[in-house]
């Protein structure tokens, strides 16, 4: 049986016949996205699935995994938040919300809480610099000019 559903793997399938055949491997990217949407995060065994998926070697998909911080390699909480902490951002007050954030989850960067609601991480820009301070929720909801009291906000809602 295979590792990914059916969906998921039509879902990659589909990602492939974007390139021509023997340029599947430019698939990578989306087909480790679908994974990690599936499973939760990448374990060695999905991320070796996609490379055998891909005919790609094992380590060059490790090199795309690692590279970008919206894959996780290790377990995450069901709330991912990625706070990002590049200049622009930290010059409006990422530094402050990151604090705030860590306070009130009891957690560092790459941590999660004891109850595995919440992992908290360390981003890189996110290409939304005049809105900082700013944080990504699970790689796709971006949450922009935070302040503390809307960080409060959202961990009420993030059950
Ligand atoms: Fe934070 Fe660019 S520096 S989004």
């Amino acid at each position: 049986m295979s590792l990914l559903s059916s969906e998921a793997l039509a879902a990659i399938d589909r990602e492939i016949a974007k390139y021509p055949p023997e340029h599947k491997q430019s698939a990578v990217m989306s087909a480790l996205r679908i994974a990690q949407v599936e499973k939760g995060w990448l374990a060695p065994e999905v991320v070796e699935f996609v490379a055998q998926y891909l005919d790609m070697p094992p380590i060059a998909v490790y090199e795309v995994a690692t590279f970008y911080n919206m894959y996780d390699l290790k377990p995450v909480g069901r709330h991912k938040i990625t706070v990002c902490t590049n200049l622009p951002c930290q010059l409006q007050g990422a530094g402050e919300i990151a604090e705030h954030l860590k306070r009130r989850l009891g957690v560092d960067f790459g941590e999660t809480t004891a109850d595995g609601r919440f992992t908290l991480k360390e981003g890189e820009c996110m290409g939304a610099c005049g809105d900082g301070p700013l944080c990504l929720h699970n790689n796709h909801a971006m949450h922009v000019k935070l302040t503390p009291e809307q960080v409060d906000r959202l961990l009420d809602e993030w059950k």
